[in-house]
């Protein structure tokens, strides 16, 4: 289980666990996360979901794996 914190534009925090392999558009859905629409289904086209992922480090992102790197 990954723990995943969602931070909204007014700074209101929301931790939830997810499985592995699921997107943060899918841990959102999943857990009813304010503010996640998800309208075109995770394609990239509504542009409802946004990530900024924080640097890495202890409490942040791990370095990016080789399929990330060839994504973002
Ligand atoms: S569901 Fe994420 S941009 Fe549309």
């Amino acid at each position: 289980m990954i723990k995943v914190t969602f931070v909204s534009a007014d700074g209101a925090r929301r931790t939830v666990g997810i499985h592995e392999g699921l997107s943060a558009r899918e841990a959102a859905l999943h857990n009813s996360v304010p503010g996640i629409d998800g309208d075109c289904s995770g394609v990239c086209a509504c542009a409802t979901c946004n990530v900024h992922a924080m640097k890495p480090g202890p409490n942040g992102l791990g370095p990016r794996w080789t399929a990330e790197w060839k994504w973002i």
